[in-house]
């Protein structure tokens, strides 16, 4: 019998509920959406249900604040976290964060044994490795966002100089989120054309540098993280695994040997399926692009051994 596919999504913030709301326009399950606070994310999901009939949509969407609702889902993605207050140092957050992810993962995980995780929450690629712990999952099931938002924000602004459809433009990041980004300029192109041979090096440096600020962009204008990218790249992800489309897109992976690392989880190219990262892809690297992925390496490396994980 066919059964549609489950998807939770934790955290009814900007990013959970711009998430969730993707997901029930592209049909790709039914959705619940969980957070700790009561009434919004049962609000949230009952006005995002009611704009299945002008949209479109048959899956249903339920919101709540507790696990038992979430059974049996077939992916997780946690979007739960607190934004930094006033006051707060960055490793006061990463241990906040931390707690809240672990928490609502091992909840999460006990009642979905099956399901693939994928996690958003900042840091990603710390967060990837605390929801891997906390699942007790194989490592290849949980993953992490940032690599997709990053190459998407970097393809908003190749074509943009070129002058040319996003559609034409792939572009790779790897490494960390934010500063520890590593562009990889050399795998990108327009049309199947190498960037480099279209841009001079100029252009291409600022949009390198507008890429890795490109988080940093949007929070200056609005004094709130950006939402619409990260759920737009969320649900890319969610749905390559959903469909088993063997898409290659860069994720927070777990290495275990590959580009030289063990035990940690950081963005590289990965074909995502339906079994989750199905296979981490290695590329040769530059002297300057090999430095720069250590240092990235070492970007996650540091807060995860502030944390006892
Ligand atoms: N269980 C469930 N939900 C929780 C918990 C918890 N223990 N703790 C916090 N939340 C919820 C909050 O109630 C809030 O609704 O997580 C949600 C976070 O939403 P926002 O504050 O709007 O944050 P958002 O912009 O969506 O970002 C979420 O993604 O990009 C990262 O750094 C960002 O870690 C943050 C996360």
């Amino acid at each position: 019998m066919f059964k549609r596919r489950k998807i939770t999504v934790i955290g009814a913030g900007a990013t959970g509920a711009a998430t969730a709301h993707l997901l029930a326009l592209k049909e790709l399950g039914d959705i619940v959406l969980v957070d700790v606070v009561e009434g919004v994310p049962q609000g949230k999901a009952l006005d995002m249900w009611e704009s299945g009939p002008v949209e479109g949509f048959s899956v249903k969407v339920t919101g709540t604040n507790q696990y038992d609702d979430t059974a049996d889902s077939d992916i997780i993605v946690v979007t739960a976290g607190m934004p930094r207050k006033p006051g707060m140092s960055r490793d006061d957050l990463l241990k906040i964060n931390a707690d809240i992810v672990y928490q609502v993962v091992e909840k999460a995980s006990k009642v979905s044994p099956n399901a693939v995780i994928v996690v958003l929450s900042n840091p990603a690629d710390v967060m990837a490795y605390v929801a891997q712990k906390a699942s007790g999952f194989a490592h290849h099931r949980v993953m992490g966002q940032a690599g997709v938002l990053d190459s998407a924000r970097f393809r908003t602004f190749l074509a943009e100089a070129l002058g040319v459809s996003v559609r034409d433009v792939t572009a790779f990041v790897m490494g960390g989120h934010g500063d520890a980004m590593v562009p990889l300029v050399r795998y990108s192109s327009a049309g199947g054309i190498p960037v480099d041979r279209l841009l001079d090096a100029a252009t291409l440096e600022k949009i390198v540098t507008r890429t890795r600020g490109g988080g940093g962009e949007v929070l200056g204008l609005m004094n709130v993280s950006a939402f619409y990218a990260p759920g737009s790249s969320l649900v890319e992800m969610v749905k390559a695994v959903l469909l088993d489309e063997r898409r290659i897109l860069p994720t927070i992976s777990y290495l275990n040997g590959e580009y030289g690392e063990h035990n940690i989880y950081v963005g590289v190219p990965a074909i995502l399926g339906g079994a989750g990262v199905e296979k981490v892809l290695e590329v040769d690297f530059t002297p300057e692009e090999a430095q720069a992925f250590k240092l990235s390496v070492k970007s996650v490396r540091d807060p995860l051994s502030q944390l006892s994980y």
